[in-house]
């Protein structure tokens, strides 16, 4: 039987029950009335923690046997078990747990126990009998490749191909999906592949082997086949592809009118506007009641069924079977990851620490941080740094002066061009308050400056022609002239549409002719961590928080696809919790911007300090979004010596940007560096 939804009342007399396996909720709310009730199966792998939380453990029970998809799904089920104290009758505790040494769960029940200070939990510890389902693998298929369609990729020396998958690698019966491969043939005598993913999560590796795979062939020394694919949740090719929650951009729009989901959130300088604070909380219910929503639209709408099955674990399985069907099973696997194909990238390392080749992981999300809070609070801190890439910017302009940079007109030091740029986010900030349809409002004018923090290489091409651009528009708008600007403006004013290779941050909600994407809420949020208890109003006050105390400039963008992860349906088949800290079959490379606007460099240290000997940091003195973000031979030809000889630098390494290297007329990175004071900005 396949329920959806399970309550009842267990009559007196059934002592034994099995349930499942269920996809969606159970409760055990009376199972204290099952007095009689002994043997207990419950098959849950398709559970979230809501439901596991209202276990309840009778007291009559004899054997419990209970199915886990990953150890920390056991960890939580007993952390919130309830009268653990009562069951005195307790013969036998059968973990079945897919995937998970048993020592791993023992040590994680035993620190479970400790942290409940539950000494009651220990005596179920020698109960446990322990089974662990196998993984479920299948022949790896031979991958034929082929022209690729020219309408995805121009580079006209790529490959492509399709690679079957299962949708769940523990569960034949959830069917198959397919993988849209790309790749570069190596141009040197081919020692195996390079597989890279682009981040996102949702980026697409087609789009970014075609954008980046001279580049990836170059660094890799020519040695190796370049290989990428659009990953589960991505782009029309791959099954199951992109995540779609509505039919149409504009069921979506009429669905949020009226919210800051469509407007973003108005604020000024810290939320030090009292009136400013009352008015976000009031959007609080309805933000709330919307995604709550929206939950339910996903899980009902055409990628519904799908949900389960794109997150992150998942895409790492099908990396090494990818690997396995082209270098074979048990040859080293090289990746690259840069952004979010960092986390992909220390979930590979620690799932599979026995199959590490060469890996290099750039510009990090930090998986303990991922894997222990919840995102929709915590995910903001992704701005740490993104302050001081501004600070860079309004250094380099003021440096550059007006005639390199207009925007310091007037303005003689970085802290008057954050002057000048202020009273324009206020100005498009008043002109908002009064008409909220204005076409730049100032949450248009941060998500265009979090954008350029990405590239310096574009910091004096947005001072000199998009800046002026944005001043006249919002010149218009305040002097009630707002009909004179188009209403939809020239593409220069991302809204919702980010430019290519721009998808790599979540504060952008991507949509395209083919509608709004819920790829990255669907990866996100299937993954993070479950607190159903989190509220729109504890969100709210970490945004403000995040723009008093990390980020003045973007701790208020609105919309995430963050935010959502608490009324977010489903949670992932499989995820990956740590730990973070294996002992890796070949050394790694973190690499990292010293200021990266999405991944502050703390994340490279912490993963590296984690991994201990089996990584080296390299950090890049300068500014952007991972290090490909600015040239430097330096960092290069760590890379290039990495991939071609395995030789790494003795220990944690820094380079500079190349010095010719000028972001503003005249101006290069080490002279920003060395006029940046850290005022305030
Ligand atoms: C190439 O892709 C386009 C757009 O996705 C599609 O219409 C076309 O049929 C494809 N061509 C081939 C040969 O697959
Ligand atoms: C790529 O390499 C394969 C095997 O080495 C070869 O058969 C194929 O012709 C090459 N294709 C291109 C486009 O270089
Ligand atoms: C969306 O499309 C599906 C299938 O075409 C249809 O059943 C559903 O009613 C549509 N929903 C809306 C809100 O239009
Ligand atoms: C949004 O609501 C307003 C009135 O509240 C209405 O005039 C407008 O047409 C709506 N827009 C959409 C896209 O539904
Ligand atoms: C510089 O000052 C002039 C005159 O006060 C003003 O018109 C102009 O907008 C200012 N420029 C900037 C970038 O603030
Ligand atoms: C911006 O304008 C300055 C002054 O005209 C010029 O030197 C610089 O090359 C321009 N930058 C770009 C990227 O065109
Ligand atoms: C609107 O803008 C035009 C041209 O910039 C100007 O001539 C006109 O006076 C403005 N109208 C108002 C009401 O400010
Ligand atoms: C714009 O219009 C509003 C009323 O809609 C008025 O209060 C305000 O003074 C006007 N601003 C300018 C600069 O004309
Ligand atoms: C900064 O904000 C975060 C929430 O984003 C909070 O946890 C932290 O305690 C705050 N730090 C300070 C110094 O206020
Ligand atoms: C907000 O910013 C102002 C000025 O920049 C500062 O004086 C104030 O302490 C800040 N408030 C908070 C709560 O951080
Ligand atoms: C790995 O980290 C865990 C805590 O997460 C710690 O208990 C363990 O000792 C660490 N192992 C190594 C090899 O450092
Ligand atoms: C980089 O800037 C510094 C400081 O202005 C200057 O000394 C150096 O010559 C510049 N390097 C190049 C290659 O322009």
């Amino acid at each position: 039987m396949h329920w959806d939804r399970l309550i009842g009342v267990i009559p007196p007399l059934v002592s034994t029950l099995w349930l499942g396996p269920v996809h969606g909720q159970v409760y055990y709310p009376y199972l204290p009335c099952a007095s009689n009730l002994r043997n207990l199966t419950s098959l849950d792998t398709c559970m979230i923690d809501t439901e596991i939380s209202h276990l309840v453990l009778s007291p009559s029970i004899r054997t419990l046997r209970r199915v886990y998809s990953s150890a920390d799904r056991v960890m939580l089920a007993f952390d919130q078990l309830e009268c653990v104290e009562r069951a005195t009758v307790l013969e036998r505790l059968d973990i079945v747990c897919f995937g998970e040494t048993e020592k791993e769960v023992k040590s994680m029940l035993e620190e479970t126990a400790s942290r409940r200070s539950n000494p009651s939990l220990l005596p179920l510890l020698s109960l446990l009998t322990f089974s662990q389902v196998s993984i479920f693998t299948r022949a790896s298929p031979t991958i034929n490749w082929g022209p690729c369609n020219s309408s995805s990729i121009t580079n006209p020396a790529a490959l492509c191909s399709f690679f079957e998958i299962p949708l769940d690698y523990h569960n034949p019966e959830a069917g198959t999906g397919r993988l849209a491969l790309a790749k570069l043939n190596a141009t040197q005598e081919r020692r195996g592949s390079v597989f890279f993913n682009p981040g996102g999560p949702g980026g697409s590796g087609l789009e970014a082997l075609d954008a980046n795979g001279e580049t990836l062939l170059d660094v890799t020394g020519g040695l190796y086949d370049i290989v990428s694919w659009d990953p589960r949740g991505v782009g029309s090719l791959t099954i199951p592809g992109e995540i779609f929650c509505f039919n149409s951009t504009e069921e979506h729009d009429a669905f949020f009118n009226g919210t800051i989901e469509l407007t973003g959130i108005e604020y000024t300088g810290n939320f030090s506007d009292a009136a400013e604070v009352e008015t976000l909380y009031s959007q609080a219910s309805i933000t709330q009641q919307k995604y709550k929503k929206l939950g339910e639209k996903c899980l009902s709408g055409p990628s519904g069924k799908y949900l389960r099955y794109v997150g992150a674990a998942a895409t790492v399985r099908d990396l090494v079977a990818l690997a396995d069907a082209l270098d074979g099973p048990h040859q080293p696997v090289n990746y690259i990851g840069t952004s979010y194909g960092t986390l992909l990238g220390s979930w590979f390392v620690n799932m599979f620490p026995e199959r590490v080749g060469k890996v290099i992981l750039d510009g990090v999300v930090d998986p303990v941080i991922f894997g222990t809070k919840q995102i929709s609070l915590s995910g903001g801190n992704i701005f740490t740094d993104s302050d001081r890439v501004y600070e860079g910017f309004v250094t380099g302009c003021a440096l550059a002066g007006s005639h390199g940079c207009p925007i310091a007109s007037n303005a003689s030091s970085a802290v008057e061009v954050d002057k000048n740029i202020q009273s324009l986010l206020q100005a498009a900030h008043d002109a908002a308050r009064k008409d909220p349809s204005v076409p730049v409002s100032s949450t248009d004018i941060r998500s265009q400056f979090l954008s350029q923090m990405y590239s310096p290489s574009g910091w004096s091409t947005f001072a000199n022609a998009t800046y002026p651009q944005l001043v006249q528009a919002v010149a218009q708008e305040t002097r009630n002239n707002s009909s004179l600007v188009p209403r939809d403006p020239a593409p220069i004013f991302v809204k919702k549409v980010p430019a290519l290779g721009r998808r790599d941050t979540p504060f952008v909600r991507r949509a395209d002719e083919s509608g709004v994407s819920y790829t990255s809420s669907a990866i996100w949020c299937g993954d993070s961590i479950d607190r159903p208890s989190t509220t729109m109003l504890d969100v709210f006050d970490g945004i403000i928080a995040r723009s008093r105390n990390v980020s003045r400039m973007y701790g208020g963008l609105w919309p995430a696809a963050i935010y959502e992860c608490p009324f977010w349906p489903v949670r992932s088949v499989e995820r990956y919790r740590g730990p973070f800290n294996k002992t890796l079959a070949n050394k790694i490379i973190i690499a990292s911007n010293l200021f990266d606007p999405a991944t502050p460099f703390a994340n490279a240290q912490n993963l590296a300090d984690l991994l201990g000997q089996s990584a080296t940091l390299v950090t890049q003195n300068g500014f952007g979004h991972t290090t490909f973000a600015a040239p430097s031979t330096c960092a290069n030809a760590i890379a290039n010596t990495y991939m071609t000889t395995g030789k790494l630098p003795d220990g944690p390494t820094t380079c500079d940007v190349d010095a010719g290297f000028e972001l503003f007329e005249g101006v290069n990175t080490s002279a920003i560096l060395a006029n940046m004071h850290g005022s305030g900005f």
